[in-house]
């Protein structure tokens, strides 16, 4: 009882944090890669994108915080969605001294008309490929990195109801394709990092909320939480999986006229 009281304690701060949190800045909890990185880098593709293009889309944005360290490379028309309510306004704000705009909307459906995008972004965002090549303009671009399957895979046995939204690899690269783009990049990669404390775990999860439905991290999970700690800890810190990909697919078929 006792050691589940001071475990609380201890983890409470991490709890009010990510109730408190807003935007998508999340340096502080970059855990410490314990073998070899993505082989490539995400914001270094997507600027150069940004140098020939016309017109650009970062879809699901967060706090507009990536894509404002980007807009430096901007030289045509871009805009931004976010679904979340509390984080649509505050990436408006960021933007718009770039000259972008923000759009609340999912990303399952977007709100633009066909073939109007040259390039389209989207990091760690859900997507429908063929509603991403509906607003892509001739020769266009999706330039895409998502979190790949194995994340923090060591955690299921410990939370079985975290949530498995299944192998999106082949879905997207193959929902590309059969939209008819051309697929020119597809990049899987896993590796092991370590997190500093259990505090970072229950940070992240708490600002996830989709990973761990009802997530109860002072509650009911606390148990399965120590248990996990106790398996994953080592004299690094907490040693879990990291899952990437990355998918970049172009518009060539000319199907439809230029936006
Ligand atoms: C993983 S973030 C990616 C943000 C951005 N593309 C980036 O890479 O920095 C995915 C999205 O989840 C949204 N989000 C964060 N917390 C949320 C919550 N509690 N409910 C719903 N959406 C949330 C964020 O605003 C963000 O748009």
């Amino acid at each position: 009882m006792h050691d589940l009281e001071s475990a609380r304690d201890r983890i409470r701060p991490f709890v009010e944090r990510a109730r408190r949190f807003s935007g998508w800045q999340l340096d502080e909890f970059t855990p410490r890669p314990l073998e070899p990185s993505p082989p490539w880098s995400y914001e270094a593709q997507a600027e150069e994108l940004l140098q020939g293009a016309r017109s650009v889309l970062d879809m699901g944005t967060g706090g507009g915080e990536l894509f404002e360290t980007l807009s430096s490379a901007l030289v045509g028309r871009a805009v931004a969605t976010e679904s979340w309510s509390v984080n649509a306004p505050l990436a408006a704000v960021r933007l718009r001294p770039h000259g972008i705009a923000v759009v609340q909307s999912g990303s399952l459906r977007l709100p633009f008309r066909d073939a109007v995008f040259d390039v389209v972004l989207n990091r760690h965002e859900e997507l429908e490929a063929s509603e991403v090549a509906r607003v892509l303009a001739l020769e266009g671009t999706i330039l895409t990195q998502q979190v790949g399957r194995n994340q923090w895979h060591e955690l299921r046995t410990f939370f079985p109801r975290m949530q498995d939204f299944g192998d999106l690899f082949d879905p997207y690269r193959n929902g590309f394709q059969a939209a008819g783009l051309t697929v020119v990049q597809a990049r899987t990669h896993e590796w092991k990092a370590a997190y500093r404390g259990l505090g970072d775990i229950v940070f992240l999860l708490g600002i996830a909320p989709w990973e761990i439905p009802d997530f109860d991290p002072l509650g009911r999970d606390l148990s399965a939480l120590l248990a996990a700690e106790e398996a994953f800890s080592t004299d690094q810190g907490i040693v879990l999986t990291e899952s990437r990909f990355l998918l970049e697919a172009k518009e060539t078929s000319g199907r439809r006229p230029v936006g």
